[in-house]
């Protein structure tokens, strides 16, 4: 069942190849020069603006495919937390598309979510991996994200097919209402037919570097992720996976936020793990960095090779066409946390005090 593997979660980590290429199928063919979403025939069009609904994880993809959503389409994107959003009364205008994101399809607030939304006349799209599941059921349109059955507690291979998708209607959009440059459209598009294969051949050597990171760092008591732009959700999500399956306390910040507060935990003792890829925003987080280590931080970085970057903790991983850079920090956070958990002797597939589909609020 486990494939080989020790556990599901290592086992699904692995499946994150083909979990692109079973999200792209049908939609972005070998044939295919635009992105085809025939399940957004039911919804009125492009949609003026969007707001996103989810939790946890889920949340995190929302979060960031507000940026590429807004960058490309121009559609202005709010995101909230679903157990916020229900409470608030928010104020929902009709012509506002919900798109409320879930794995299981089962989340208590995600659900109530939609409810509220389409009982004052807003139309919702489904981004779920569980075909039938509620949200499925309650949403107007559905996007299945085709990640295939996830057992490990900790997501993330639906992370990965969730990012995907939100990609995919950021291309859609964006070409749609001509808002998005053809030359970025063609470039992703070119970018995302070779995403599987890059990634596959990526993934033993980022599993090696986790592992060797793991021994390094698992007594720390406390990581500090650091992200900007589309690398902030990630920061969250790193640090949601170490604390989730390894029990150590772990908080993602928007680097930019460092100087707020955060500054002050920094000693050799409260270690950072960074997300600084070669993107228009590196120089910005290269200069966060460099106040961290001013202070004795240690510091891990994801980054590209070549880039001018002097941490003790350098992770450089290959590049990719901008935002599918993402696909390639993704799987790297995600075995950071895996090995610091599997050399801790933890429970990695089923962590405390947490269940797989939270079906109550
Ligand atoms: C974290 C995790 C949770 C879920 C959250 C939402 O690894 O799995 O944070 O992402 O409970 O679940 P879904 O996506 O099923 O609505």
């Amino acid at each position: 069942q486990k494939g080989g593997h020790k556990h599901f979660m290592i086992k699904e980590i692995f499946e994150q190849p083909k979990v692109i290429q079973d999200c792209l199928c049908g939609r972005l063919g070998t044939d295919l020069d635009e992105v085809r979403l025939p399940e957004l025939d039911d919804l009125p069009g492009t949609p003026k603006r969007i707001h996103v609904v989810a939790c946890g994880t889920s949340y995190h993809a929302g979060l960031w495919g507000m940026y590429l959503l807004e960058q490309w389409a121009r559609i202005p994107v709010q995101v909230e937390i679903a157990s916020e959003f229900r409470y608030r009364n928010p104020i929902l205008d009709p012509d506002t598309l919900v798109i409320a994101i879930s794995q299981s399809g089962e989340t208590a607030d995600t659900l109530a979510g939609i409810k509220l939304a389409r009982s004052q006349g807003l139309k919702v799209l489904g981004l779920c991996n569980v075909v039938g599941s509620s949200v499925a059921r309650e949403s107007d349109a559905v996007l299945y994200t085709q990640a295939g059955p996830e057992i490990s507690v900790a997501s993330t291979k639906a992370m990965c097919s969730q990012l995907t998708a939100l990609l995919l209607l950021a291309l859609y959009w964006g070409h749609g209402n001509g808002n998005l440059d053809e030359k970025i459209h063609r470039d992703v598009v070119h970018g995302l037919r070779n995403l599987p294969d890059l990634l596959e051949s990526t993934l033993p050597a980022l599993r090696d570097k986790a592992h060797e990171l793991a021994r390094t760092f698992s007594d720390v008591n406390s990581f500090l992720y650091l992200g900007r732009g589309l690398h902030y959700p990630l920061a969250l999500e790193g640090a949601l996976k170490l604390k989730e399956i390894s029990y150590i306390h772990a908080e993602g910040y928007a680097a930019g936020e460092m100087k707020h507060g955060p500054i002050a935990l920094i000693d050799p003792k409260f270690p950072t793990f960074a997300i600084a890829p070669d993107d228009e925003l590196f120089p910005k987080v290269k200069s966060n960095l460099v106040e961290v280590q001013a202070r004795s931080g240690q510091i891990v970085a994801l980054t590209n090779v070549g880039l001018d970057l002097d941490v003790p903790h350098r992770w450089d991983v290959p590049r990719a066409t901008g935002p599918l850079s993402t696909f390639l920090a993704l799987p790297a956070l995600q075995l950071f946390a895996y090995e610091v958990a599997d050399y801790l002797g933890k429970d990695v597939d089923q962590p405390r005090n947490l269940a797989k589909s939270v079906t109550v609020e």
